[in-house]
């Protein structure tokens, strides 16, 4: 592959932006071009960002023979559409978490990236930054024994406008697949298997979606989850891994993850710090590009069937609580 990954932003809102500050410190990329579905607004981002071509559609975007990778920024409701029109033009896609609205979704996103051979990775940004890594290694050296529990929390009290996308039902909004996302996908990173039971409870607001919830994930050999997710409460936003011998604690995991302390006895045996470079965005495009020049269709650290396995706990959870998105009814 050449020298330079040349990228496509679709959508040009808060996450988009932040990933074009993410793209600019990386020596192999380059931001090719952005589409907005308003040319006026593609321009100022391209002219914001020093993007060499904006366009007003997202097929266009999709249509253009330089591009090599297409990052999806867009509401979760658009995910699968807007995948869709890159793969089918033969496009690499780093799409946003949550990964599709449902399952249906989610496996018709991964048959077609399959059908296409083109990559395809969820932007699960947990699972790419340092900390995380090595944390993952100290579990497999069995610092703690075996894995027992975890208990993740992500949780914020958000000041959202009126109809915004975090809390409005039609663009998927909610807690669940907003935050909830983070928590059970970093309980699937940890036990790397689906669960047999899944249980929660969650609080539908006035916005008509979920404000905030509680699930409890059991697995195969009685390994057990405690996740809670909010956008309404200023709750904690940390992790902790349970094992046999003792446990890991780690700080702001979903936001900038740099410190985890190893508690053994009730004592703090030893803390990890890894600094974060970037606003983190980078490392998951460091990903995508490593396995781009490696020719992989799809993340070790990623992987699709996983990204399936995640809406299905997603679903199932919601199905109980009466919570159905529009694009539910479309299946
Ligand atoms: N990884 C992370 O840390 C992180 C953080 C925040 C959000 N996210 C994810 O990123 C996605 C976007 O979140 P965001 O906070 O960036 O959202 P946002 O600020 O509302 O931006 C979404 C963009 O999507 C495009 N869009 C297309 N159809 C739309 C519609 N009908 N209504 C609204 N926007 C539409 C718009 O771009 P144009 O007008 O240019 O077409 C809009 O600017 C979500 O899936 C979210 O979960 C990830």
């Amino acid at each position: 592959m050449k020298n330079k990954i040349k990228w496509g932003i679709l959508s040009t809102g808060h996450i988009s932006k932040k990933f074009a500050d993410a793209l600019a410190i990386l020596p192999d990329a380059e931001l090719a071009a952005v589409a907005s579905r308003d040319l006026e607004t593609a321009q100022k981002f391209a002219e914001k960002f020093k993007v060499p071509k904006a366009y007003g559609t997202y097929e266009e975007l999709a249509g253009d023979p330089d591009i090599d990778v297409i990052y999806i920024g867009t509401p979760h409701t658009f995910h699968l559409e807007n995948s869709m029109i890159c793969m089918r033009k033969g496009k690499a896609v780093l799409c946003e978490k949550a990964f599709t609205i449902n399952a249906a979704e989610a496996r018709e996103m991964v048959r077609v990236a399959r059908e296409e051979n083109v990559f395809l990775m969820e932007a699960m940004i947990t699972r790419h930054v340092p900390l995380i890594k090595k944390v993952l290694g100290w579990i497999k050296e069995g610092r703690i024994g075996e894995v027992r529990m975890v208990r993740a929390s992500r949780c914020a009290r958000g000041v959202f406008p009126p109809g915004a996308r975090q809390m409005n039902p039609e663009l998927g909004g909610g807690s669940l697949l907003d935050v909830g996302v983070y928590v059970i996908s970093f309980a699937s990173m940890i036990y790397q298997k689906s669960p047999v039971e899944t249980v929660g409870v969650s609080h539908i607001g006035d916005w008509g979606s979920d404000e905030q919830g509680i699930a409890v994930l059991k697995y195969g050999n009685g390994e057990i989850a405690d996740l809670s997710f909010a956008l309404s409460t200023a709750a904690v936003n940390e992790a902790y891994i349970f094992g046999t011998e003792g446990y890991l604690k780690i700080e702001d995991v979903f936001a900038v993850p740099t410190k985890a302390s190893l508690v053994i006895n009730k004592a703090v045996a030893e803390v990890l710090e890894e600094p974060i470079i970037g606003n983190a965005l980078n490392y998951e495009a460091e990903e995508v590009m490593r396995c781009l020049r490696a020719g992989l269709k799809e993340s070790p650290l990623m992987p699709l069937d996983e990204s399936v396995q995640i809406m299905e706990i997603m679903d199932n959870l919601r199905k109980p609580w009466g919570l159905v998105y529009s694009n539910d009814k479309k299946e």
